[in-house]
């Protein structure tokens, strides 16, 4: 395993939104292309292998009875913890300690339902803005990539393309520039300064005008940016789950200290207007997964933010040229 898939493995993913589980519904989802079900019942949420210890049958078919899950195809029974606490052919027979389900780590923040594959206790990505209430707050996603979480995380710090594919929305094709920026690097990550781009209407307002972004990238998969344009501040938190090597969901929150009355509905069908243009061009990128060798593309320097990123990768001592 390289550097950067261990460090995937030890960092928490966010595999859901709360909203999507049902009270005592079991939901199937892939992470890092391991099948896994959560389940939730009252206000826990667990994950588990996809995987009955007893045959290797699938526990996604499973149903819930009281506390239990029930294994779809001999009907052992399972507790919250994972252990098999009935068997219905031997309904005398004390269940082995090891018919037990494996499960993983997993915590609810800002709404999300956070999974990590190792025991390792690394802290959920900050989002800022989570606790300020200057901001009103929604979530929007999933948004479901065919391409690496990688290459969606280096979407969301490229606005160069903002004028060609968000074209009217986040950018113009008559005013594409993008003015120098700075980069910095500290133990958390990465940040972007002051990256300048010109828009047809930064703030709800109906007049264009000039904005800068302030990105962070906190992980390898999350990262965030704080806009600023003259009527306020908007920030978005981008989180991507890498369901398997080439493929990944996004969630997105945004936060913004202004529009107080605009409509939620209207914001959420503008950034999934966005993102749905952003979709079929990240993957149309070939290959999917996100070269770090840096001569294989070409940059400009418009692409300084990318490079960063790229390095920054590398630099968790990536063997490969490629990655998840
Ligand atoms: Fe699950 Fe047999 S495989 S009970
Ligand atoms: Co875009």
């Amino acid at each position: 395993m390289s550097e950067i898939d261990r460090a995937l493995h030890e960092d928490w993913h966010p595999i859901a939104a709360l909203n999507e589980l049902e009270k005592t519904t079991i939901q199937e989802r892939c992470l890092l292309g391991k099948s896994l079900i959560l389940w939730r019942d009252g206000d826990r949420v667990a994950v588990w292998e996809n995987r009955c210890p007893h045959r290797g049958a699938k526990l996604s078919g499973a149903t819930v009875t009281g506390d239990r899950l029930v294994c779809p195809y001999h009907g052992l029974h399972y507790d919250r913890a994972g252990q098999c606490v009935f068997i219905p052919a031997h309904p005398d027979l004390k269940p082995p300690d090891r018919l037990h389900v494996r499960s993983y780590p997993c915590q609810i923040h800002y709404d999300l339902i956070w999974v990590n594959l190792s025991k390792n206790n690394v802290p959920i990505p900050e989002f800022r803005e989570w606790n300020d209430p200057n901001y009103r707050k929604f979530l929007c996603g999933p948004y479901v990539y065919e391409s690496s979480g990688f290459r969606a995380i280096e979407n969301f710090l490229d606005v160069s393309h903002f004028p060609f594919v968000h074209d009217g929305l986040l950018g113009d094709r008559d005013r594409p520039r993008v003015e120098e920026y700075t980069i910095d690097r500290d133990r958390d990550g990465l940040k972007l300064n002051n990256v300048g781009v010109w828009q047809p209407d930064p703030d709800g307002t109906g007049s264009g005008g000039r904005v800068t972004y302030d990105y962070s990238v906190s992980r390898p998969l999350t990262a965030s940016f704080v806009k600023h344009a003259s009527g306020g501040k908007l920030a978005i938190f981008f989180t991507v789950c890498p369901t398997a090597e080439e493929a990944c969901v996004g969630w997105m929150w945004i936060a913004m200290n202004y529009g107080q009355n605009l409509p939620e509905a209207e914001l959420r069908a503008f950034q999934d207007r966005v993102v749905r243009q952003d979709l079929p061009i990240v993957a149309s990128q070939h290959p999917k997964r996100l070269p770090l060798d840096l001569k294989a593309e070409i940059h400009l320097p418009c692409d300084r933010a990318s490079i960063a990123y790229r390095q920054w990768l590398r630099e968790l001592n990536i063997r490969f040229g490629t990655l998840w």
